[in-house]
């Protein structure tokens, strides 16, 4: 069920921009590209999970002749990546932090050639101690061992001893969660060509093309008007290509203008695996103040994440963490501290949630067991604890008056019938083969970027007039933000096309070029539709206007006029088609044809970056979750048999592509909750292909009931939050609450596995 307000194109299931090209198999993909005199690129990594170089021997019966060799000595520029902290270098020079860090490259006429190259690459590493398994890691930080920090951040509200002097029941638990590979379908992928003025163009598969772009200025000593990057259709990312294409980017580029041809590399699906960013393994503690009647007095949570060699995007994964770590629900006292640490492992980066999806995994069960150690049900409690308008949150902003997190709690509540499902015990019974389980997860997703985020970023975007012609657009959009499965070329366009009062069809989106659009920020965050929505909608305000006015001085003999439907139209009747007044304005050179707008925050937004005390988002999309799950008795097998999926992302756009985000997301999320699991051996991911990496297929999906409640951003035209990552955050908890309804034991680790529920029920024999 979908009740969404419709307002022209805004609320309209319009069909996907790159639906067809891509069903029919016409999408270019960086893989399917060919450059006149293209070389093949490929990466010589370290065997050693750490160590320090002492040399790179070639093998003396390889054939030299046709192979460009690439070493930290050739990098014309710096050699580290900017990100946020300057501490990863593109090639390793003297130390190298994980096993496969990239100490060289090659590049050679066929990918054949290039690997075999590569092969014949012999790193002289003197090896030494490393600290690669999470388990090991989460042991040395409870026995109070050493371990070096990658980047530390606390939260503090009101004074913690008082909450705990005030409580009467104290809870205390653990949570802990593993790696998990985002596994786009589309590796991960770049082509870089050299210009004849010494400059690079880069095209290739990425969600930031304004990431990697001032990476390529450093790394290559290159002004910013002789590096362009260019999108090139992307087939998922889901984080994963956040911050990695940078790495893959510069390799290319210094492979290219080394050997002054075209250079590619595509990692095939192991290599991907390997060596690219994972979700952060987690291990969190909450220890909360209760009264007996179930309200929290104080609460505190030790926040810990693997962060692996580098920092790269760990400190503001851990930014989003914390902050959602007691989200929700209201609590005078809060002490969180956050903790990444170092390994000797690939960094660990972007998937969906970043970081929120840990939090949730341990909040959503620690309230349900909060809720048990108050004798109150799992939805009862949460009502009670839940913001009212007016509360703070842990950073001090202010909740407002209202907004749609009790009101998602409620109907998912009521569509679920819930508290007669849950009053339904068949545990013990044996006359069935299945137990019933039901559980509910309450969750939301900071829309935007975290903190001072958005307001260092100022993202630009642009509406351009062009001539149509030839059935071509007469408005382009300039925007950096990628289409890489989500939707977002088809919500910007119709977003657009709403702001100006046009078909969609008048409305282009191509791929971003930095040659061409302006800095919208990068594609993530949940930000796109919401920030950059927000943006283009004002340019095309802007561009609306000033063709109004010219149509009303060249057409209407300065009577006013309203452009609808693509057509303009006088007060006293008049009207000119849209088309035509295009193409009469744009006669005049002289005449304004891009119309850029750049976002501002909420009035009076305040953020402390330091004390992260503030206004840590400019809004937030709200869910509610309630699972349904049957546990086999025989097998303990597990199976989710139906979803109630209720959200606020604000207002929709496009329903069906909003209702696609939510189940692909809530998919995702049963994989993370039930099955995707990576173990580390020897400083290698364990599971390194479809094979050993085991996500959902169809058939494990579940009935899945959604419904949209709309409370808008009240800051933009178009009025939506963020939605991309919101529908991951919350499954986990909410299957693990459903299983410990089904079988009595809960389980603190994901993901939930048969194995586990074994042990844990075989404990409750035990103690009996
Ligand atoms: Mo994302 S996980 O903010 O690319």
């Amino acid at each position: 069920m979908v009740t969404v307000t419709r307002r022209g194109y805004i609320g309209l299931p319009v069909e996907r921009t790159d639906a067809i090209e891509k069903a029919q198999g016409k999408a270019q993909y960086v893989d399917d590209l060919r450059r006149p005199d293209m070389w093949y690129g490929a990466v010589v990594r370290s065997p050693v999970s750490h160590g320090f170089i002492e040399g790179l021997d070639r093998d003396p019966d390889f054939d030299w002749s046709r192979v460009v060799l690439v070493t930290p000595e050739d990098i014309p520029g710096r050699n580290v990546v900017e990100s946020l902290v300057h501490d990863m270098p593109f090639l390793a020079s003297q130390e190298v932090r994980y096993r496969g860090e990239p100490v060289a490259l090659v590049a050679a006429p066929t990918r054949e050639a290039a690997r075999a190259a590569a092969a014949a690459v012999k790193p002289r590493i003197r090896a030494a101690p490393s600290l690669t398994v999470p388990d090991d890691v989460v042991r040395i930080y409870k026995e109070g061992g050493e371990l070096e920090y990658l980047w530390r951040q606390d939260i503090r509200k009101g004074d913690i001893e008082r909450g705990f002097r005030e409580a009467e029941i104290v809870v205390e638990r653990e949570y802990r969660t593993g790696y998990a590979e985002q596994l786009y379908l589309e590796p991960q992928g770049m082509i870089a060509v050299p210009q004849e003025d010494g400059g690079v163009l880069i095209e290739g598969s990425m969600q930031c093309p304004y990431y990697v772009h001032p990476e390529l200025c450093a790394l290559l000593n290159l002004p910013p008007e002789k590096v362009r990057v260019r999108q090139t259709v992307v087939g998922g990312a889901f984080g994963g290509k956040e911050d990695f294409p940078s790495l893959i980017a510069g390799y290319c580029a210094l492979l290219a203008l080394k050997s002054g041809r075209a250079v590619k590399m595509v990692f095939d699906r192991e290599e991907d695996i390997l060596f690219t960013t994972k979700r952060h393994p987690s291990w969190v503690r909450h220890r909360t103040g209760l009264t007996r009647d179930g309200r929290i007095t104080g609460w505190q949570v030790d926040f810990l994440l693997i962060g692996g060699a580098y920092a790269t995007l760990s400190p503001v994964v851990l930014a989003r963490g914390i902050i959602h770590a007691t989200i929700g629900y209201r609590c005078d006292n809060v002490l969180i501290e956050g903790r990444v640490v170092r390994t000797h492992m690939p960094p660990s980066g972007a998937f969906r949630g970043f970081g929120a999806p840990q939090a949730f995994w341990a909040l959503e069960s620690h309230v349900d067991e909060l809720a048990e150690a108050c004798g109150m049900r799992p939805d009862e409690f949460r009502l009670r604890n839940a913001y009212r308008g007016g509360d703070t949150m842990a950073t001090g902003q202010k909740v407002p008056e209202e907004y749609g997190g009790p009101a998602v709690l409620r109907k998912a509540l009521e569509q679920s019938r819930f508290e007669a499902r849950f009053a339904h015990c068949s545990r013990g019974s044996t006359l069935t083969d299945r137990w019933y389980g039901i559980g509910l997860a309450y969750f939301c997703h900071g829309a935007g970027f975290t903190g001072d985020g958005e307001a260092r970023i100022k993202a630009r975007a642009a509406v351009e007039l062009a001539g149509g012609g030839e059935g071509g657009p007469l408005v382009v959009i300039r925007a950096s933000s990628t289409e890489m499965g989500q939707g977002a070329q088809t919500v910007l366009r119709q977003i657009v096309a709403e702001a100006l009062g046009v078909p969609i069809e008048s409305v282009s989106y191509p791929l971003p070029d930095t040659a061409l659009v302006p800095d919208s920020g990068p594609t993530v965050a949940s930000r796109t539709t919401m920030v950059v929505g927000a943006v283009l909608y004002d340019a095309a305000v802007a561009m609306k206007k000033a063709l109004e006015g010219f149509v009303s001085q060249q057409f209407f003999d300065g009577a006013d006029c309203v452009l609808e439907e693509a057509v303009f139209r006088s007060g006293s009747g008049q009207a000119v088609d849209f088309e035509r007044a295009v193409q009469d304005y744009l006669r005049t050179a002289e005449r304004q044809q891009r119309f850029e707008a750049v976002f501002s925050l909420p009035p009076g937004s305040q953020w402390d970056q330091e004390n992260f005390r503030g206004d840590a988002y400019p809004d937030y999309s709200w869910a509610c979750y309630v699972a349904e799950v049957e546990v086999e008795r025989a097998t303990l097998a597990i199976r989710p048999i139906r979803v109630t999926a209720v959200l606020d992302i604000g207002r929709v756009v496009n329903p069906v592509l909003a209702e696609g985000q939510v189940e692909g997301g809530l998919v995702q999320g049963l994989g993370y909750a039930m099955m995707e699991k990576v173990g580390v051996r020897d400083g290698l991911f364990e599971a390194d292909r479809l094979q050993t990496y085991i996500v959902p297929g169809v058939l494990d999906i579940p009935e899945i009931r959604i419904t949209f409640l709309e409370f808008p951003y009240r800051y933009s035209g178009p009025g939506a939050k963020g939605l991309g990552e919101l529908p991951l955050n919350g499954v986990a908890p909410a299957i693990g609450n459903a299983l410990k309804h089904a079988v009595g034991r809960r389980i603190h680790d994901l993901p939930l596995t048969p194995e586990k529920l074994f042990r844990a029920i075989e404990e409750r024999l035990v103690e009996q």
